[in-house]
């Protein structure tokens, strides 16, 4: 089991390829579809899927898929299920296995991520359903006395719960603990926090015996609250990002790939590539595991209309194309 996992995790982050995180849930895919004008109904959520999906040529960038409960039981209109959509890419299948983050008691403004009851039996059924990894996001807010240790130690311990399931089940679980950009925080104390946050993931890991060989890091970069009037430039988050990751994750680690967590597409693109061109050589490789920087042009574009998903599709895989650029540090531009 130990090989497999070593090699998914592998290739979700080798050559030059990133993930694109399509795992909105339905209340999250709600909103995003609301933005485009479009009533978001099992219908329209799988059709803006079947849109992704079907890009052509979207294996060139792009490793692997994440997708959500309801995506992995859906089918193309010809009855071709999206998991044989996805193999056909040549993508692998990754799922979010956790069930949200909810107030954590005792913690006022925090947030813990549940899903763990009923775990192995789920990731069962996933595995059948033709899963390869998997996905479970914590978040961490910053706020005047935020975060408190309680909620980074039962975030931390929850991730390495799952992690160890997802081992066991023969999944790569992509570990996500997500520093929250809201806020007008200055990015020393994003750093702070992300190195702290960092720390207590990987204590947990050790203790839950979660091997480091069969997963993949999904961190935030380190960069200015949003509502921080000092926005620090593409330099200095790339510095004190790798400082940061440098400082607390283990080389045996196969990769890292960065959540966008609400930066600008071409921002977060940018970012990824500084640190791979002037920062480099890192001892593990530095890919992207987008959302929102990968899907919003090509979401714009479609606006829920058939004619446009070639148009959308282009998007898309431009925007992978950039991004996998910026994997290689070769990003030069839009215009490229
Ligand atoms: P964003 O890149 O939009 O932050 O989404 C990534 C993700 O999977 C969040 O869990």
């Amino acid at each position: 089991m130990r090989v497999a996992l070593d090699q998914t995790a592998q290739a979700l982050v080798g050559h030059h390829k990133g993930i694109l995180a399509a795992d909105e849930s339905t209340a999250t895919i709600g909103r995003r579809l609301a933005a485009i004008g479009v009533v978001s109904t099992t219908e329209t959520r799988r059709a803006y899927r079947h849109l992704l999906f079907s890009t052509p040529g979207l294996s060139r960038y792009i490793s692997g898929v994440i997708l959500y409960d309801e995506t992995i039981r859906q089918s193309t209109p010809d009855g071709t299920s999206f998991v044989k959509l996805l193999e056909h890419q040549h993508l692998l299948v990754g799922i979010k296995v956790d069930t949200g983050a909810k107030p954590l008691a005792g913690c006022p403004g925090e947030l813990v991520t549940e899903g763990l009851d009923g775990l192995r039996e789920r990731l069962a059924e996933y595995v059948t359903l033709g899963a390869q990894f998997a996905k479970w996001r914590a978040v961490i807010t910053i706020g005047a006395e935020l975060p408190s240790e309680a909620c980074l130690a039962a975030n931390a311990h929850a991730l390495a719960r799952y992690a160890a399931l997802c081992q066991e089940a023969g999944l790569v679980p992509i570990v996500e603990p997500e520093v929250l950009m809201d806020g007008g925080h200055d990015i020393e104390t994003c750093e702070d926090v992300t190195t702290a946050t960092l720390r207590c993931v990987f204590a947990a890991l050790a203790a839950q015996r979660v091997e480091l060989e069969g997963i993949v890091l999904k961190p935030n970069m380190v960069v200015s609250g949003k509502e921080c009037l000092r926005q620090a430039g593409v330099t200095e988050v790339a510095e004190r990002t790798l400082r940061c990751l440098m400082r607390v994750v283990p080389p045996a680690v196969p990769g890292i790939a960065f959540l966008s967590g609400g930066q600008g597409s071409e921002e977060a693109t940018t970012r990824l590539n500084m640190m791979n061109a002037r920062f480099g050589p890192h001892p593990w490789p530095l890919s992207f595991s987008f959302g929102r920087a990968l899907q919003e042009p090509a979401l714009g574009a479609w606006r829920g209309v058939a004619e446009n998903v070639a148009a959308a599709q282009e998007l898309l895989l431009k925007r992978a194309r950039l991004n996998s650029a910026a994997v290689a540090g070769a990003y030069t531009g839009e215009a490229a």
